[in-house]
């Protein structure tokens, strides 16, 4: 019976260090895997879009890549509707688990914004990556054909003719598979945002 409980003692504690030493050994480990305040930084990017004026563009750099910011009007707003029917997915419904979070209501799915007057959205095209260029002016006139007749307003992504509305809705018949991406971002302060 002694020799049972000393055997029960030994067993114990020789788990016991066991698992200490692998904690010791795991923790420098697990310490690797987190990424350093730095690097955390460095994958998310502030902005104040306050500093974007009504039907302006501004391009900010998340990651490296190039991410619009556009200041829409209320007549910008008023035109993403009404042209459903030329589009690929006017409601977003092919958008990655992070932006439906918060794209939930139909408007936001038009819209693909937080708050509708500030569009936030990756800049790369969705074909083969170009930078589409900003083409707001509604009408074909001051574009040339580069753009339907009906053009409501947007990017046009001169690398191989794909057209998105002023949401990064994309057209129908053109080359890019998808709508521009909705970066992840959140409002830190009433016009601060954080992307990433
Ligand atoms: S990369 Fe934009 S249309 Fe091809």
């Amino acid at each position: 019976m002694k020799d049972k409980t000393r055997r029960d003692f030994l067993y114990t504690a020789a788990s016991g260090a066991g698992a200490v030493g692998t904690l010791a050994a795991v923790e420098p480990f697990m310490r690797a895997l987190q990424p350093a305040a730095d690097t955390l930084a460095a994958s998310t990017t502030e902005f104040n879009v306050s500093t974007v004026a009504p039907g302006e563009l501004k391009t900010v750099a998340w990651r490296g890549q190039p991410v619009f910011v556009l200041h829409r009007t209320p007549e910008m707003l008023k035109d993403l509707h009404g042209h459903d029917d030329l589009l690929r997915d006017p409601m977003s419904h092919a958008v990655p688990e992070v932006q439906a979070e918060w794209m939930k209501t139909d408007e936001q799915r038009v819209t693909r914004s937080i708050k509708p007057e500030y569009l936030v959205l990756s800049a790369v095209c969705t074909h083969l990556g170009c930078i589409p260029g900003f083409e707001p002016t509604p009408g074909q006139e001051a574009w040339g054909n580069i753009v339907p007749p009906d053009w409501p307003g947007g990017f046009h992504c001169a690398c191989h003719g794909s057209n998105y509305d002023l949401s990064g809705r994309v057209f129908n018949h053109v080359p890019a598979p998808h709508n521009l991406h909705v970066v992840p971002y959140k409002y830190i302060h009433d016009t601060t945002i954080l992307i990433g």
